[in-house]
């Protein structure tokens, strides 16, 4: 039989080992496969399909499933879409198999029999965690089970509607070559299961662990197989769980949902602001409430900013939550235009709640948050702020401005600092809360709130 090398990061297939992959660049990740070809097409995979007339095709809203998690289904575009293969990531024990327990419960209940298989526990020890998860539809089905074959063969008898695959890693095909949970079988059984899913309109779930480096451990080709991409993260010091999608053939990306760990199980948080402001000090240097949006939905946190004298050559930048390359563009930004001396600073930033802002709109709040701790003076704890810095330090418009207002104004906050043109774009319309426009930080500053 032949063999041939595959990178265990991102499948790079080489006839002879390497020390480096040359698709990544990682070191020592090229591990020996047997390369059989891969075994014939499960039967379903074998009949032939119908092409039809674009406008013949019916497309009804009744092909999602809804689970009774609100967050779960925006996070997919509003529900499961039928027939489709979602991968859901994150790092061990973050809590994937809880979540998709609760999920395969709730749609257990609402649409009819569910098969969860599992590699990893056994039957047993999910009926443990689902009891304490209160688990109880009569139409979930549990099978502890690493042989795909063996899978498909309760998936004919069961016929259920979603099947959820606890993880990908563990389980292989005796047809194909390689160990479980390497390229190989990651790549042929995520195949088989998107065939299954296709021809079957029945819904799959895989759970993926994730390497240290974030990547869904076995080939990058997994995300481009399956339809949608979920990941579940989080900071293990705190109970708030963001799943976010990051790939969405059904759905806008970007979304997010955002969840709580308790003794019984994930918990949807329906008003994440709140929660993330709820430990927020006024009257603090240093202390931003800046107004993001995540997806299509609009989140207020706090950024938080230490500057402090060093005598150490090397100042310190560290940043947690935001993106340390726009930190580093602000802080120049701010030395060239304010003319702040932060060069002998060691400065820190940080968003409070352990999330993470992605977007540019944020880089106002960041600044502001800067500026207000190396002056040592508070920003008044009634005033909300979002704006994208420039290099020349103008303040650039941002998008989804009425939706950011609307959050701004429910959690009770008297005046939001935005960019001058969207400002002059809302046509002085009424929004219920005092609005100042600014066309550049310096701007900002001049206007007195700092
Ligand atoms: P788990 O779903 O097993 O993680 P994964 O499948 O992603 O590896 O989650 C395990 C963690 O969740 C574990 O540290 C304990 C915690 N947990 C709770 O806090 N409450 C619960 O009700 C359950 C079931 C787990
Ligand atoms: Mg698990």
């Amino acid at each position: 039989m032949k063999s041939s090398y595959y990178c265990q990061e991102c499948g790079y297939e080489s006839a002879k080992w390497l020390g480096r992959c040359p698709g990544c660049g990682k070191w020592n990740t090229l591990v020996e496969e047997i390369r059989s070809s891969p075994g014939p097409l499960p039967s379903f995979a074998k009949t032939p399909s119908k092409y039809q007339p674009f406008p013949s095709i019916k497309a009804s809203d009744k092909e999602r499933l809804t689970t009774s998690f609100n967050e779960f289904d925006r996070v997919l575009g509003g529900g499961l879409v039928k027939g489709s293969l979602v991968l859901v990531g994150g790092d061990p024990g973050i809590g994937k198999s809880t979540l998709l327990l609760q999920i395969a419960n709730s749609l257990a209940s609402s649409s009819g029999p569910i098969l969860y298989t599992s590699g990893e526990e056994s039957c047993h020890q999910v009926k443990l965690r689902g009891d304490r998860l209160k688990v109880n539809s009569p139409a979930l089905y549990i099978l502890s089970e690493v042989n795909l074959e063996n899978i498909f063969a309760s998936i004919e008898k069961l016929s259920p509607k979603v099947l959820i695959v606890d993880s990908i890693q563990t389980i292989y095909r005796p047809d194909f070559g390689g160990s479980p949970g390497g390229v190989g079988q990651v790549r042929e059984c995520t195949t088989a299961l998107m065939y299954l899913a296709k021809s079957s309109d029945l819904s799959i779930f895989i759970v993926g662990h994730v390497t240290k480096e974030g990547a869904i451990a076995g080939p990058k080709v997994l995300e481009h197989i399956v339809d949608t991409v979920l990941y579940l993260e989080g900071e293990e010091s705190h109970s708030y769980r963001i799943l976010r999608a990051v790939k969405n053939r059904f759905g806008s990306t970007n979304e997010i949902g955002v969840f709580e760990m308790e003794s019984d199980g994930l918990k949807e948080v329906p008003d994440p602001s709140a929660k993330f402001l709820a430990e927020r000090v006024a009257n603090i240097p240093g202390s931003v409430v800046v107004a993001s949006i995540e997806g299509t939905r609009p989140i207020l946190v706090e950024i938080q900013a230490l500057v402090s004298s060093t005598n150490f050559s090397l100042a310190k930048r560290e940043v947690l939550g935001v993106d340390s390359n726009r930190v580093a563009l602000l802080i120049a930004v701010l030395e060239k235009k304010i003319g702040l001396h932060l060069g002998g600073c060691d400065i820190f930033v940080n968003v409070a709640g352990g999330v993470k802002i992605l977007e540019p709109a944020a880089d106002l709040g960041i600044a502001l948050s800067i500026i207000s701790n190396f002056k040592n003076v508070p920003l008044s704890p009634e005033i909300a702020v979002v704006g994208e810095i420039g290099l020349t330090g103008e303040v650039r418009t941002v998008s989804f401005i009425e939706k950011r207002i609307e959050e701004v104004r429910k959690l009770g906050f008297k005046r939001f600092i935005i960019p001058e043109n969207n400002l002059i774009n809302l046509k002085k319309k009424e929004m219920g809360i005092e609005l100042t426009g600014v066309k550049t930080v310096k701007e900002a500053l001049e206007k007195g709130y700092l």
